[in-house]
């Protein structure tokens, strides 16, 4: 959706807290939907499951969306396309970024941390991230601005946390997706004698931790989804931290996707206010356990959800348990 000059030059409407349940109740059909399809082997149609479910949530819903992270350009995905739009068509207009199953394989092999994703934003205001890879750096609140940059070793960073955070490097712990892309990074962050937190799937948690001391998590590495970035800022927009991300293409035809999403500088780092310009709603539901929420469970007749809401206007973060007949 694109916006007019003057709408672009006036500050982004607040996001309404009625807005939250409603963003929940997606989240959750989506990993109920997905959870149906747990440990089955077959990625694809929990990710289908997951989709089909989150679309018909959103389209009962009183809103004007557009969905500016989806399943990928229309010609490649029939439902939550990028552009699709969402909802009945009237209320506020709203950038959705969405991942209805983030861990695919993950949900496919019953493994824990996958979630259904989302996050909500004032028209206009999220980063329109092509689906390439992202270099991503992050880290918790607390720490003076500007205090991580991708254009650092992974030891200078670590260094500069554990210098901010009054602790020997060997005293943080840096979560990593483990991809053997990502054996230099390991291997010097092991170097420095820091601790390496590797995770199989599922960075926008692997980011999210860093907010999290309960995780113990100080600072996330590496190159993942871009669409995931915007998703793990929306979080970090809401209870704070830092993100740099800069995209990463693999060939020509990544260029000019990113190109058509309107991006003319292609080696930019974009810092979390820039991915995610104003206020967001952030939303994920287990759909297996994990250190994030617990999963869907199938109790006496029952199915019981775990969810987290947060809004960046409120500061409110809240997690909400459901429970229905199935
Ligand atoms: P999917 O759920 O779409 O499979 O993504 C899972 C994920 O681990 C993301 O969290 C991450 O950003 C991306 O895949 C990493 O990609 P790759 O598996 O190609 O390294």
């Amino acid at each position: 959706m694109s916006l007019t000059p003057s709408e672009l030059s006036t500050p982004p409407p607040k996001l309404d807290r009625g807005l939250d349940m409603d963003a929940v109740r997606v989240s959750e059909a989506a990993a109920i939907a997905a959870w149906a399809l747990a440990g089955r082997g077959d990625e694809m149609a929990a990710d289908q499951a997951a989709v089909d479910a989150m679309r018909t949530a959103l389209n009962e819903l009183d809103i004007q969306g557009v969905i500016v992270i989806g399943e990928g350009e229309r010609d490649e995905a029939p439902m939550l396309y990028i552009g699709e739009t969402v909802g009945r068509g009237t209320g506020p207009r709203i950038d959705i970024a969405l991942d209805p199953l983030e861990g695919t394989s993950l949900t496919a092999k019953a493994m824990a941390n996958a979630l259904a994703v989302m996050a909500w934003a004032p028209a206009g205001t999220l980063l329109n991230a092509p689906d390439t890879y992202m270099e991503k750096i992050a880290c918790g609140p607390g720490y003076p601005a500007g205090l991580l940059d991708l254009d650092r070793s992974p030891a200078e960073n670590t260094r500069a946390l554990a210098a901010a955070k009054g602790v020997d490097p060997t005293q943080i712990t840096v979560c990593v997706l483990d991809r053997p892309r990502h054996a230099e990074i390991i291997a010097s962050l092991r170097e420095i004698g820091a601790r390496v937190y590797l995770i199989t799937d599922g960075d926008v948690a692997g980011v999210m931790n860093t907010a999290d001391p309960d995780t113990g998590v100080d600072m996330y590495l590496g190159q993942g989804g871009a669409p995931e970035g915007v998703l793990a800022c929306a979080a970090l927009k809401c209870v704070g931290g830092q993100f740099q991300g800069r995209l990463v293409f693999r060939n020509a035809d990544e260029r000019a996707r990113a190109r058509s999403h309107g991006i003319t500088d292609l080696d930019k780092k974009y810092d979390l206010h820039e991915m995610v310009r104003g206020d967001a709603i952030f939303v994920a539901t287990g759909v297996t356990d994990g250190a994030l929420l617990d999963g869907v469970k199938m109790k006496d007749g029952f199915v019981h959800t775990h969810s987290v809401v947060m809004n960046s206007a409120s500061g409110m973060v809240r997690r909400i348990r459901m429970k229905r007949p199935v």
